[in-house]
């Protein structure tokens, strides 16, 4: 025994008492600059996170000022439980041997140019102790000024172990002040934005619904550093996860007033057992630092997201016409082919048929039943899917399929056949979300199946040209047969099994434009986005609830990646209004267009002629959120496309009041030496164009200095205005 606990002794004194060299690690994008340290103790502390400063010299003070201590008051850069960590740690792990405390110090740090843009730094942590090591990565974007971070957990120890906290990322602030924007809501209520100030203590949002990422609350936040955010000035934080299941961003300020933020998956229900030799890697947490207030944060955000992380992110969208608002399950061939004939009549790029087109014992005629069954229903469409793309090709147009693969119908021959795909508690009762179950992602069998529903889809029909991927469900019932007695890792192993499926439909189906949708808003997260092109936003089409929806998604999306279809929710709207909300965003009509007056429907045509003239600007120019919903009666975006010479300005007028005073709509991100020509754009048939600017040509300072009088008193109100430089 003796023999065996002298040489830890031993080590144990030579590193509690030689001077380790203190090692400096900078992080940095072009204009935001994380530091960190290690302490005598070799562990690892961080020093600085704030803008850049421009003589690396400066650095050298922060030691005096802020230098870490090792201390529960410390800003240790993965704060472990067990030790003197007095606040919530970013990391917890139960030794094999029962004991709860790990105590990691630095070994190495690899710094890598993944291109010129791209860095990525590695730090390797480890106990003295025991055989766990934790890696804390961190990617820089330098023109972005985006920071990914995230870590991977591995041990060597005999047996399993238990991590209780595993988040991707831990940072500190220390400011007056800190007040934090979440984006909370419900179905068909989406993101919506409140700001509260943070004080002594914890502020956690989170969620815990298996398939999804949110319900109540987006897995998305900014943190107004001193002052509450705003959009053109000021110090944020903008973060989010990239993890399509239970996330939690803990904000703790403590007893020296410092800003803690932690951001992981959500360890509740969910302490992993990990296996010897495994690597456990969490998601990445995203984020930004603008000195200039949300705004900038967001196009940096948009930038970032086009440039590296969403599926086809440089590429272009296709506008459709979905079926499910006008016909819910109501439909067979013939109607179908009719609503294909008006894709084409819209001008539209695809018809995208939606939920009800499959089961035969129990037909998809509500959603009661089918889900899994992943036949067409004979009786509504004999001739099956094939039948259907090729009617859309000969017309002329492409053809798009609604899906929703993980899950089932307890009334399906799927759940007949393999109950024991399915997650539920075997003894006891089941309960149902919209009727239906989810199906078991964390075994390879399903894994297989579900990508089989979308191999089998394709193969039949090469010319198949998009999918809208729905989950409807979170996850209930939480027990899965497949996991026996380690139910602990089935939230995180769940969306494992699922990105594996979608890894494999990336490889295979490259080019394949795919929606993420779940009962509306509930999968928007960046690391689905590597596999979705665009997501559903809400359920609600209601143009003016879209207003404050879109401008809430926009915080951190760009506008092609949202998904904005002209329905029929709100009659109050007009058509144009309707379509010039709509028009923000990836366009698209689930509407059904026989019933539009003949203008209406003449002009839906030229919009969506407009829309293709002009969705480059939105697609790849820079949003610039002029005036807010939440701030009153008026609210007004614009996109200034690339080398500023094309913009786009949306004004709306909701419910203003009499005779109120209206301020001009001061534009942004134009070029202020140069000549803008304003027309008005997307008129109905017979409209003329505002005579007081429509024509006219001002200098990019005017309008931004002076503005345009685009709002009026009426109510529901909107115009579109294109701006054309001139010289
Ligand atoms: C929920 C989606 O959000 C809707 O757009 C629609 O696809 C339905 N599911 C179909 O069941």
């Amino acid at each position: 025994m003796r023999k065996k606990l002298l040489p830890i002794l031993l080590f144990l004194i030579v590193v509690t008492h030689t001077a380790v060299k203190s090692e400096t690690i900078h992080i940095a994008t072009n204009e935001t600059e994380l530091v960190l340290q290690t302490a005598q103790n070799g562990r690892l502390f961080q020093l600085y996170l704030g803008p850049r400063l421009a003589a690396a010299d400066d650095y050298n003070h922060l030691t005096a000022t802020m230098k870490s201590k090792s201390d529960g008051q410390s800003w240790e850069a993965y704060p472990v439980s067990g030790t003197e960590t007095y606040f919530e740690p970013a990391f917890g792990l139960r030794h094999n041997d029962g004991n709860m405390a790990t105590v990691l110090t630095y070994v190495s740090h690899d710094v890598k140019k993944v291109s010129d843009d791209v860095t990525e730094t590695v730090i390797t942590l480890k106990d003295v102790l025991y055989p766990v090591q934790v890696k804390l990565y961190y990617r820089t974007f330098a023109k972005d000024n985006i920071i990914e971070s995230w870590s991977e957990i591995s041990h060597n120890e005999k047996k399993a172990v238990n991590i209780s906290h595993y988040a991707s990322s831990m940072l500190y602030w220390k400011r007056a002040k800190y007040f934090l924007t979440e984006f909370s809501g419900d179905w068909a209520k989406e993101v919506n934005m409140n700001t509260q100030q943070l004080n002594f203590g914890k502020k956690m949002i989170d969620s815990k619904l298996g398939a999804r990422a949110s319900l109540h609350v987006s897995p998305f936040f900014t943190v107004g550093l001193g002052d509450a955010p705003r959009e053109n000035d000021g110090q944020v934080l903008m973060g989010t996860l990239g993890w399509t299941g239970n996330f939690r961003f803990t904000f703790e300020v403590d007893n020296e007033n410092n800003l803690r933020v932690i951001s992981g998956i959500n360890p509740e229900a969910a302490d992993y057992t990990l296996e010897p030799g495994k690597v456990f890697a969490t998601p990445t947490f995203i984020f930004t630092l603008s000195t200039q207030g949300t705004g900038k944060g967001s196009r940096d955000l948009h930038r970032w997201a086009r440039n590296y992380q969403i599926k086809d992110g440089k590429g272009d969208r296709l506008t459709l016409l979905n079926n499910w608002e006008s016909t819910a399950f109501d439909f067979d061939e013939k109607k179908l082919e009719g609503l294909i004939e008006e894709t084409k009549y819209l001008g539209t790029d695809m018809f995208l048929l939606d939920d009800g087109w499959f089961g035969n014992k129990y037909p998809r005629h509500s959603d009661t039943q089918g889900l899994g069954d992943w036949q067409p229903t004979a009786n509504k469409l004999p001739n099956g899917v094939p039948a259907l793309v090729k009617a859309a090709t000969r017309t002329g147009v492409k053809f798009g399929i609604w899906i929703e693969p993980e899950m089932v119908s307890a009334k399906s021959e799927l759940f007949e056949k393999h109950p024991d795909w399915v997650i539920m508690l075997p003894n006891r009762e089941r309960y149902y979300f919209r009727n239906q179950l989810v199906l078991d992602l964390s075994n390879p069998a399903v894994q297989e199946h579900v990508f089989g529903v979308v191999d089998h889809l394709m193969t039949e029909n090469p010319q198949l040209a998009y999918l809208k991927w729905d989950c409807n469900s979170p996850i209930t019932n939480i027990y899965s047969p497949y996991l026996k007695d380690k139910q602990n890792n089935l939230y995180v192993d769940y969306v494992r099994g699922l990105y594996k499926v979608l890894d494999r439909i990336k490889a295979k189906y490259p080019n394949l434009p795919m929606m993420l949708c779940s009962g509306g808003g509930g999968r928007t997260d960046y690391e689905g986005l590597r596999y979705f092109t665009e997501f559903w936003p809400s359920d609600n089409t209601d143009p003016v609830e879209r207003l404050f929806i879109q401008w809430g998604y926009s915080q951190f999306f760009p506008s092609k990646a949202i998904s904005c279809h002209v329905t029929s929710w709100n009659h109050d709207a007009s058509i144009k209004f309707r379509v010039d909300v709509a028009m923000q965003g990836k366009l698209g009509f689930d509407i059904n267009v026989k019933e539009l007056r003949e203008e209406e429907q003449t002009f839906c045509k030229s919009a969506v002629a407009t829309y293709n003239r002009l969705k480059k600007i939105n697609f790849s120019g820079d949003q610039y959120r002029l005036v807010s919903p939440y701030d009153g009666n008026h609210t007004a975006v614009m996109y200034v496309g690339e080398g500023q010479k094309n913009a786009v300005l949306y004004a709306y007028d909701v419910y203003p009041r009499y005779a109120e005073n209206l301020l001009p709509v001061q534009c942004q991100g134009l070029n202020p030496a140069k000549k803008y020509r304003v027309t008005e754009i997307n008129l109905m048939p017979g409209k003329t164009p505002a005579e007081a600017f429509n024509g006219k040509v001002y200098s990019g300072e005017y309008l931004m200095k002076v503005g345009l009088d685009a709002f009026t008193t009426s109510k529901l109100h909107s115009r579109m205005l294109e701006l054309e430089m001139v010289d």
